[in-house]
């Protein structure tokens, strides 16, 4: 990506944040997402709760809690706050419909966890990410890392039996170390190119033992919020 291209792309994600954070009231619960566009929303909502918004938050990532608490954002747990009114979140993928991929920053577990909780889950996003078919964007799979080598094979050969040519590639640090998600989970990259049917596949990853979850958000999104060089669009489930 060129500079300009990051600044603008940048720019989009911010005013895609921008916009979700007038769908904050006061008193509300809210999950906070992972990414870098959850990241521009962290530093507006704490903007909002330094000039006197009151609401209480969940953060999905240990790199979010960090954010939000440098925003000046008051968290809270799942345990003492279970039901939440809204989560705002990023996506790697979305479609019409809003099924999205999720778990590009490896935080697919608790936003999947924080997102279920919620009344309401918001995706914020640059035109980028919104697809026609899921599945240019590799598919993530949290794995335990007990029998990471059989999981392994179970989930390429549940993929192959659904017709899918792509293969499972395990994440790694820039460093080449394996990457482990806040959980102590690894994940997979599964290259699929195209995923006509995520229902039947989210069905299938999830019953593989020694997976945790997979990126696939099958009709948790109630609202996108997409920002493109013409402006916001909406979109509803
Ligand atoms: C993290 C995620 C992110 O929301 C997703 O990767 C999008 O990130 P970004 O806003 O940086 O493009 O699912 O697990």
């Amino acid at each position: 990506m060129t500079n300009e291209a990051l600044l603008t792309s940048e720019a989009l994600k911010r005013a895609a944040a921008a916009h979700a954070v007038d769908f904050v009231r006061p008193g509300m619960r809210v999950g906070l997402g992972t990414g870098s566009t959850a990241r521009h929303f962290v530093e507006l909502l704490g903007e909002r709760v330094r000039q006197g918004l009151d609401i209480v938050a969940i953060p999905t990532s240990e790199a979010t809690r960090a954010d939000a608490e440098r925003a000046g954002i008051q968290l809270t747990t799942l345990e003492e706050t279970p039901d939440l009114d809204l989560t705002v979140d990023g996506a790697d993928e979305i479609t019409r419909g809003l099924n999205a991929i999720k778990g590009g920053g490896g935080a697919l577990l608790r936003e999947k966890i924080v997102a279920s909780a919620s009344a309401r889950m918001i995706v914020i996003a640059d035109e980028s990410k919104w697809v026609d078919t899921l599945g240019r964007f590799p598919l993530p799979v949290e794995v335990v890392p007990f029998g990471v080598a059989p999981t392994r094979c179970a989930i390429e050969q549940a993929v192959a039996e659904m017709g899918y040519a792509g293969s499972a590639r395990q994440r790694r640090t820039r460093e080449g170390h394996a990457f482990v998600t806040d959980g102590g989970h690894l994940i997979f990259d599964l290259e699929l190119g195209r995923i006509p049917e995520p229902q039947a596949l989210a069905r299938r990853l999830a019953g593989i033992p020694g997976v945790v979850e997979h990126g696939l958000f099958i009709g948790l999104v109630r609202t996108a919020i997409i920002a493109g060089p013409q402006g916001i669009r909406i979109e509803e489930a």
